[in-house]
């Protein structure tokens, strides 16, 4: 596909000044161990990145290493220095997420000790970096509909004891904390053409319409966008259309929050596959950035070198077959870009142009 991008090297390309110049924010994960240990990576994260997101080092049970009142603040810190020193926006992920939640919060048997847990913890680390989060995913994943509720909303850990005023509490405790910090719901699977999906999307709908109507601050929400090259569940450019519409209605921004795309069905020959995973990113993100209300793009990571679909110890893919590594993100191991890369780029060179958000 010719575009405004073509005769140019995509190594030249800054991902951050093609989405900036859109009014968009494109960013990528980052850890405490990469910002320390992988210089040549950082420099590829700066000369790309406007915003960082910690991949784990943020994550309730991942500080939490030691007990109830026992947090790691290291990493965290580290990440939130390097935004800040670097002046690039900072994620903050996240500040619930019932998959990285202590195991002491289990025990805690009344409302009251959970409530101040959940209190307690989102004071701390939004406090701790007040003013400097552009935006918080304060509850991560907060929907379920297989788990049979009427409201859709996932139970277990939670929704067990607190019901679903929990979601109200923690967005006004983190508004409070930080006001200045964009508050988000961050959700998975619902960006394709499936029965499942289309429930998820209901449920979510009635979730922010609901936090909406009762006054619960609320500012954007993140679509994860895993995406598939191949083999994965179909996709309708007029649903998702649709839906960003519906999303945008609300009154609500919209955030592409962990855009990556796996090759796991995809044939082995790298070029084959390659171009497989940028057709993917060029179908998703064409039909997102022409809804004004999206402001931001996050992919999960930057380089395939660091990816939470690549097996780092063997270099293998966790997910395909054959254990050749996977090749999800728009920069290769050595740091060279792909054809993913310029598929991104040429999305944002096409895109609309909007009010920053
Ligand atoms: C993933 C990380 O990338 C992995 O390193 C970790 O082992 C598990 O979590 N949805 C999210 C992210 O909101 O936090 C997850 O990140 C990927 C799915």
């Amino acid at each position: 596909m010719a575009g405004p991008l073509s005769g140019h090297a995509a190594e030249t390309l800054a991902l951050r000044k093609l989405a900036a110049d859109k009014g968009l924010l494109y960013g990528t994960t980052i850890s405490a161990q990469q910002v320390t240990g992988d210089p040549r990576f950082v420099d590829l994260v700066l000369q790309q990145a406007g915003l960082v997101v910690a991949e784990n080092d943020m994550k309730w049970q991942v500080m939490n290493r030691g007990g109830r009142g026992d947090d790691d603040y290291g990493p965290a810190d580290t990440v939130a220095a390097f935004a800040l020193e670097n002046d690039l926006a900072l994620r903050g992920h996240n500040l619930l997420w019932y998959h990285r939640t202590p195991s002491w919060f289990f025990d805690l048997a009344t409302r009251q000790e959970q409530e101040q847990a959940i209190v307690d913890r989102i004071q701390q680390l939004a406090g701790r970096y007040r003013g400097m989060v552009h935006s918080w995913d304060v509850v991560n994943e907060p929907i379920e509909p297989k788990d049979g509720r009427s409201d859709g909303l996932r139970t277990g850990v939670f929704l067990e004891t607190l019901g679903p005023e929990y979601l109200d509490l923690a967005y006004r405790v983190a508004r409070e904390t930080d006001p200045t910090a964009r508050l988000v719901v961050n959700e998975y699977d619902v960006e394709f053409d499936t029965s499942e999906q289309e429930a998820r999307r209901t449920v979510l709908l009635k979730l922010l319409e609901r936090m909406r109507r009762s006054g619960t601050p609320l500012d954007a929400v993140g679509i994860q966008a895993h995406l598939s090259s191949i083999g994965g569940p179909p996709f309708s450019a007029s649903r998702l259309r649709g839906f960003l519409g519906d999303l945008a209605g609300l009154g609500l921004t919209i955030q592409i929050t962990e855009l990556d795309v796996t090759d796991e069905d995809a044939p082995a020959d790298r070029a084959v596959r390659d171009r497989l995973v940028a057709d993917a990113y060029s179908r998703f993100l064409d039909v997102a950035l022409d809804e004004p209300a999206v402001k931001m793009v996050v992919t999960w990571g930057l380089s395939d070198r660091h990816s939470w679909i690549v097996r780092h110890e063997t270099h293998e893919s966790k997910w395909r077959d054959d254990g050749a590594p996977s090749r999800p993100l728009p920069f290769d191991a050595d740091l060279k870009a792909k054809p993913a890369c310029e598929a991104i780029a040429r999305a944002f060179a096409n895109a609309p142009r909007r009010a920053s958000g």
